[in-house]
């Protein structure tokens, strides 16, 4: 009803006051990528106020430190993760406890051109999709809810498979988009929260995809300067966007089902328009480009 609009701050004032808070998490383990900045900082002190012990997985130790100072030395440990590198992703796995509550793939990037990780993949797909795929393919027989930190962007995107893996035409500098690279990775997300909730056990691991509507934070500022000057009076704040990520670490309601996509609590249709549905052979797809880049 509410439509863009939903996506911004009085969307989230007017759905937050049915809100209740979410269960205590004492005793439970958090683990969120990109807790240096915006949503995952966000998170990540939402789930040490619960009672949490959260694992801030960061790519620059010392911004990491700076925030388990600000979020609660004693209820958050540190463990350094570049998750657009698949080696980092398999240390990290090894290192991370033997049970996990929730583990969220919040880390993101947009970038301004064509880059490759060391290993060979476009950086938008290899942080935003195959870092997030290996973790959560080593972490599920550990970890009770996954949550896919997608984006509305991917409402405006079919997946393309061909332009992550980012060959030929779509793989040439010239004729790179960051926004399409990033809208066709939040799709990818979406795609595999369903695929991954078809193939585990709910009663063992639940998969989610949210999305944050729009929030101010310095990715946003740093990514889409020009839409940040326009919209700032009705941007959410970090933690207004950071809210349904910690209510699906915490709350009952999303262990009853899995593979959903969510928006301020709710479930949200993941197509709007009919062009931007993908086909079951692109899903399949998908499916097989992730695990043979992994080799998960
Ligand atoms: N803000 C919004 O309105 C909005 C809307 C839709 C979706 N989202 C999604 O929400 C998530 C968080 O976005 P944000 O707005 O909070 O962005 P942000 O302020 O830029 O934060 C991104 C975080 O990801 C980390 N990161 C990036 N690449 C990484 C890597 N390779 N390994 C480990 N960490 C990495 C960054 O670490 P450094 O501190 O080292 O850079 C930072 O902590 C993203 O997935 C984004 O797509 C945001």
């Amino acid at each position: 009803m509410l439509g863009l609009l939903g996506y911004t701050n009085l969307g989230h004032c007017l759905r937050a006051r049915r809100f209740t808070p979410p269960p205590q998490m004492d005793g439970r383990v958090a683990v969120v990528t990109g807790a240096t900045s915006g949503l995952g900082q966000a998170a990540a002190a939402g789930f040490v106020a619960l009672g949490a012990h959260v694992i801030l997985v960061v790519r620059d130790e010392q911004r990491g430190e700076r925030v388990r100072a600000e979020i609660g030395p004693d209820a958050s440990t540190v463990a350094r993760c570049d998750v657009s590198s698949l080696a980092d992703v398999r240390a990290l796995a090894a290192a991370l406890p033997a049970e996990i509550e929730v583990l969220v793939h919040n880390a993101g990037v947009l970038p301004p051109k064509l880059t490759r990780t060391d290993e060979g993949h476009e950086l938008t797909f290899a942080t935003n999709v195959l870092g997030p795929f290996l973790l959560t393919a080593l972490l599920a027989g550990r970890t009770r809810r996954v949550v896919n930190v997608s984006s509305g962007g991917m409402y405006t995107k079919k997946l393309d498979v061909d332009a992550l893996l980012a060959r030929g035409e779509a793989g040439d500098a010239d004729d790179f988009s960051g926004t399409r690279a990033y809208a066709n990775t939040k799709r990818a997300e979406v795609v595999l929260t369903e695929l991954w909730a078809q193939r585990l056990d709910p009663a063992r691991t639940v998969v989610h995809a949210m999305h944050p509507g729009w929030a101010d934070t310095p990715g946003l500022q740093a990514s889409l300067p020009g839409f940040r000057r326009v919209m700032r009076p009705l941007l959410r704040d970090a933690r207004a966007g950071a809210d349904t990520i910690v209510w699906l670490g915490a709350a009952a309601e999303p262990l009853r089902n899995s593979g959903r996509f969510w928006l301020d609590r709710a479930p949200q249709p993941t197509h709007y328009v009919p062009w931007t549905r993908e086909s079951a052979s692109d899903r399949a797809r998908l499916w097989d480009v992730c695990a043979t880049a992994t080799g998960a």
